[in-house]
């Protein structure tokens, strides 16, 4: 038995899977909602001959999808992508988004940007009025990682944000360390403001790679419940 949290995500999930055509190149999200659109994928390769061919966002969800059947190309080999489906952290009513929670941000938004189209496939848990309770993540390369983060607290002095603590992401004992081998920093905002602002502060920092924050980008967000319903916000 699904918890109503994984029904949830599943209902998303399949909705979205509808949208995936014979021939498209297909961005596929990371996280534990992408996992069940990869999941649904899988089976329409095998039961219906879907024939389209995936780039995943992460290590992780490219081991699924090719266990799932789904034929696996890189970005550089598909050139551009017809859609990108993947999972949010946070969205609000301008599809806004916060990613990153799973630390895959850097890819995903590489791959998004890349997209003709972009859906979101989320849980009701991740519609908010304003962004900022989930920490924003912000990838990092090691080299510099404290004056890095330095930079990134006054940055958010500067800017007059509500809260200003970060932290380094942790695994264990050591830093959490991303596909791409750098580091997250999570910064607990509370309320984002002005994203766009945000955003581009944080990125003009040299030692930032990606920030979690994704503007502009997200065409449909598809919110799954429990009871099978979904609703469509444009
Ligand atoms: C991965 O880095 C994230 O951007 C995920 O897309 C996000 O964390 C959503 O994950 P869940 O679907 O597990 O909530």
């Amino acid at each position: 038995e699904l918890s109503p949290a994984d029904k949830a995500k599943s209902v998303a999930a399949n909705r979205a899977a509808g949208y995936v055509e014979d021939g498209m190149r297909v961005g596929l999200g990371t996280g534990s909602t992408a996992a069940w659109l990869v999941k649904r994928l899988g089976e329409r390769v095998r039961a219906d001959g879907l024939r389209f061919r995936g780039v995943p966002t992460s290590t992780r969800t490219a081991a699924q999808a090719r266990d799932v059947g789904i034929e696996v190309i890189t970005l550089d080999e598909a050139g551009w992508l017809d859609l990108t489906i993947d999972g949010a952290d946070e969205f609000d009513s301008d599809l806004t988004l916060i990613k990153g929670g799973g630390g895959a941000h850097l890819q995903e938004k590489i791959v998004a940007r890349a997209s003709d189209r972009m859906i979101v496939i989320a849980d009701a848990a991740k519609e908010v009025e304003t962004l900022g309770a989930f920490p924003l993540p912000v990838e990092v390369i090691p080299f510099g990682l404290k004056s890095t983060q330095k930079l990134i607290e006054e940055a958010l002095v500067a800017m007059d944000v509500g809260g200003r603590t970060t932290a380094l992401r942790m695994n264990g004992d050591a830093p959490f360390v991303t596909d791409e081998g750098n580091h997250i920093i999570d910064l607990h905002l509370q309320r984002i403001g002005d994203a766009r602002q945000i955003s581009t502060v944080l990125n003009q920092i040299p030692g930032v790679v990606e920030n979690g924050l994704f503007i502009d980008m997200c065409d449909l967000v598809i919110v799954g419940h429990a009871d099978s319903r979904v609703d469509l916000h444009h």
